[in-house]
């Protein structure tokens, strides 16, 4: 291994990895390779501009052509994959694009890798291919019940990689991970959306009761995970990454607007999502057998968040600009409308 495709490396969690494995393997070549949607953001690879190992391309992982080039271009060996749509409430409003990125973007790669002959795949993947869990944790061998658009391109993405590993005997793995929060997340997931909206007095749209889990995991933990599963994975396998840290929304919430020194009556109970997973759990055994161990507790890690967010609106306060405000008027507008009413 020597020459790493990091796709979607300008997104969230892949920055996070980038910022990493630049620093942790300088003998290491990192290429970065990026649609550059509006999740995606350049200001995320910042920390690494001047790193000699690092180099960005903008591409779609779902054009053939592109990704061939990129691969052949950079002498890749290893394709580390987080491109995707990522968005549950996005894919509610508009599945297609989860299909073609998720689903036939993950074909892509996987097609134009084997005929390059590239070695390692992974495959960043979720939780939500799980679906909802009642009670206990999730292992590697749970069957699949996805609930949303997302959560159902995402286990598409899955099997085909899963198909490349038996059908053509491909170096694959998988890695599941649980809700992830830390800097530089795009702020429409849960943690950065009412941190930055309460930072401004804005309501917080809580969905349904608020009484959902999620089980939360630290970025640097979740990008940890992977190097171990890059690294130390077995061929075919997949691997959960979880921060087996459970909490309601509710009590997110209410930690978040504490450290921010917030009022409670910010938080304004709205129409639920449809076809909301009320629990997510994982067990994450399989990979702490491979050494890896979460690092950061969930009240040390959103102490962190929030005080990147406060330190760093100039990185937040430009996306939210645009495109994000279409999508704010979309998604919140009518559910907080109904919440006043
Ligand atoms: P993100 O939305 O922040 O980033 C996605 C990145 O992919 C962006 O940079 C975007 O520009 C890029 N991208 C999208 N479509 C592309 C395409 N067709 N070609 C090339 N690049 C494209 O997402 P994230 O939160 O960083 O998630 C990364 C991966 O981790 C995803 O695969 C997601 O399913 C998975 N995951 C996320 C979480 C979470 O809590 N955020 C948890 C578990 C797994
Ligand atoms: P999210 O960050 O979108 O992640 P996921 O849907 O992948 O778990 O949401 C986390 C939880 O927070 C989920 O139960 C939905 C809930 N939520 C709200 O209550 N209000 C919001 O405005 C958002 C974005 C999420």
């Amino acid at each position: 291994m020597k020459n790493i495709l990091v796709t979607g490396g300008a997104g969230f969690i892949g920055s996070a990895f980038v910022r990493y494995m630049v620093n942790a393997y300088p003998h290491y070549t990192l290429v970065t390779f990026d649609k550059l949607t509006y999740a995606g953001n350049l200001d995320n690879l910042l920390p690494v501009k001047n790193a000699s190992n690092h180099h960005f391309e903008q591409g779609d992982i779902a054009d053939r052509e592109s990704v061939q080039s990129v691969l052949e271009q950079h002498k890749i060996d290893t394709i580390v994959n987080f491109a995707a749509e990522s968005h549950v409430d996005r894919s509610i409003l508009e599945p297609e694009a989860f299909i073609r990125t998720d689903v036939f973007g993950v074909y892509t790669l996987l097609e134009v890798g084997r005929q390059v002959g590239i070695g390692r795949f992974v495959q960043v993947s979720t939780d939500e291919v799980y679906g909802d869990v009642h009670e206990g944790f999730s292992v590697e061998t749970d069957s699949f019940l996805p609930n949303s658009p997302y959560a159902a391109s995402k286990a598409g993405g899955e099997m085909m990689v899963r198909s490349y590993h038996v059908t053509y005997g491909m170096d694959t793995v998988i890695t599941r991970g649980s809700n992830t929060y830390g800097p530089y997340q795009y702020p429409e997931k849960l943690v950065p959306f009412f941190i930055t909206e309460a930072m401004d007095d804005k309501p917080l749209p809580l969905y349904g009761d608020g009484m959902q889990i999620r089980d939360w995991l630290y970025v640097d933990d979740h990008a940890r995970g992977i190097d171990v599963a890059l690294h130390k994975g077995k061929s075919g396998e997949a691997y959960n990454i979880a921060g087996e840290d459970l909490r309601h929304n509710i009590e997110v919430a209410k930690k978040m607007l504490s450290l921010l020194g917030k009022p409670e009556s910010l938080l304004k109970h709205v129409p639920d999502r449809e076809g909301h997973d009320r629990r997510y759990a994982m067990n994450a055994d399989k990979l702490r057998g491979l050494g890896w161990e979460r690092q950061m507790t969930f009240e040390e890690g959103l102490h962190n968040t929030v005080s990147w967010y406060k330190t760093n609106d100039w990185w937040w306060r430009k996306i939210k600009t645009g495109e994000y405000l279409d999508y704010y008027k979309k998604q919140y507008a009518a559910r907080l409308a109904a919440a006043e009413s």
